[in-house]
């Protein structure tokens, strides 16, 4: 049988676009009311997507520099992801549930019950985007001026998740028995405490769960650095990534095997699923024409906080209609992405105002065409072995995930690529990983 690849919809209020908000067809206030997102997983699973996969951070992101940036950011007023799901969980019967939570600021014991609440709650849906967070804002936050340092980070995050799966463990299959008759409730030689002692926890276990549908909950993983990818290869189901070529999606997908490997896992038991935004067209005159109305609708001076915040304050309004600065930024700032972005817009020689269009409306990979050349590029990638899914990332909702089931999905089945019916229980069933 033809292996098939694996969709997950991004969801970040409501779309990628900075300027969503102020899209025709969005409702502006929609980032805070839960029937938008169960609308979106109620589109998501209609295309049969493997999981719906929620971004978050725990410190607000705007910075005013230009004034007047900051109040126009619409990305500060959301949800808590894991508030979220549950919800969903009720609306939906498929769909996978991912959430982000961050190792810096939670204790794994908070973290372990919860995903577990959520596996019980959706029936084995469940999955983790585990990330070490990277601001001195999310800092501030939970009593500290400065966050650690990228390798103390890592080293929490890997004894955190050691200790989350032993407490996912500390209940064995079938403990639970609920015999009436004897009045047994659980095999006390199927529970086990944990006694986790490290540098970062001390954790004395059993969870307060019985063990999950899943065994464990799915783990998502999205750090690009050495430690990053070393914590991926040790723990990660899937990774999320964001390269913007064939050849740089392939070459990341190798090295993320071979991080598997190393750790004493198979390259197969770690799927590759990088970003993609796709906006497309019965005709490439419609896709331009949806495409400028995006680029229209960005707000410069959102974009230029944007920009400043990855680089200082170097950008200003009366610079908008001058060509990118030849010199300076691209080397200042430690986000990849960005830094390709101003190194594009000089190969082009955009102005200030063309950059902030593109930027405002997504910095990831991204498809502009017709159906069918979409779905031709998508399926590229995967039959080259750049990926074995990928993580949509509507650039405003509904309306740009509802375009992709409607139009993408049937072409991908078409060519045999995309499933036709979910074939499993859980998520891990579904992404085809091996039972644990
Ligand atoms: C595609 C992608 C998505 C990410 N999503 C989040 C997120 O939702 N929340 C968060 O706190 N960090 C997120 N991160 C940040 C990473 O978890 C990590 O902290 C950051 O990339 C710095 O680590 P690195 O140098 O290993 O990449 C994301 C990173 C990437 C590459």
């Amino acid at each position: 049988m033809q292996k098939t690849l694996k969709l997950g919809a991004s969801i970040r209020g409501v779309g990628y676009h900075v300027s969503a908000w102020r899209h025709p067809d969005v409702d502006p206030r929609a980032a805070e009311k839960i029937g938008h997102y169960a609308e979106l997983a109620r589109i998501a699973e209609a295309g049969l997507f493997d999981m719906v996969f929620f971004a978050d951070a725990l410190a607000t992101r705007a910075i005013d520099s230009p004034l007047g940036a900051a109040a126009r950011y619409p990305g500060d007023a959301i949800l808590d992801p894991l508030m979220i799901l549950p919800a969903l969980a009720m609306e939906t019967r498929h769909v996978g549930l991912v959430a982000t939570s961050s190792t810096t600021y939670h204790e794994p014991y908070h973290i372990a019950r919860r995903f577990a609440a959520l596996d019980h709650i959706s029936g084995g849906r469940a999955g983790w985007n585990v990330v070490t967070s990277f601001s001195n804002r999310e800092a501030a936050n939970f009593n500290r001026a400065e966050q650690l340092s990228k390798p103390e980070r890592y080293a929490r995050a890997t004894e955190f998740l050691e200790t989350a799966i032993g407490l996912w463990d500390s209940w064995e299959e079938g403990a639970l028995v609920a015999d009436r008759q004897s009045g047994l409730f659980f095999d006390p030689s199927k529970v086990h405490a944990v006694n986790h002692v490290g540098p970062h926890f001390q954790v004395a276990g059993p969870l307060t769960s019985s063990r999950v549908p899943q065994g464990r909950p799915l783990i998502v993983q999205a750090g690009a650095s050495e430690e990053g990818l070393d914590l991926a290869g040790r723990y990660a189901d899937v990774v999320y990534s964001i390269p913007r070529s064939i050849e740089a999606a392939i070459a990341n997908r190798r090295e993320l095997q071979a991080r598997a490997v190393k750790f004493g896992r198979t390259g197969d038991q770690i799927l590759s699923m990088p970003g993609v935004q796709v906006i497309s067209g019965e005709t490439e005159a419609e896709a331009r024409e949806k495409y400028r109305v995006l680029l229209d609708i960005v707000d410069p001076l959102t974009a230029l906080g944007m920009l400043n915040r990855q680089f200082g304050d170097v950008f200003t309004p009366e610079m908008l209609d001058e060509p990118v600065p030849a010199e300076g930024p691209a080397e200042g700032t430690s986000y990849s992405v960005a830094r390709e972005s101003v190194k594009r817009a000089r190969e082009k020689s955009w102005t200030l105002r063309q950059l902030c269009q593109r930027v405002g409306l997504g910095q990831h990979f991204q498809i502009v065409g017709t159906h069918d050349r979409a779905a031709e590029v998508l399926a590229e990638w995967f039959t080259s072995g750049a990926c074995d899914g990928f993580n949509v990332l509507p650039s405003h909702t509904p309306g740009n995930l509802a375009d992709f089931v409607e139009h993408i999905v049937p072409r991908l089945q078409q060519r045999g690529l995309f499933r036709t019916a979910y074939e499993g229980a859980t998520l891990r069933e579904n992404l085809g990983l091996a039972p644990l």
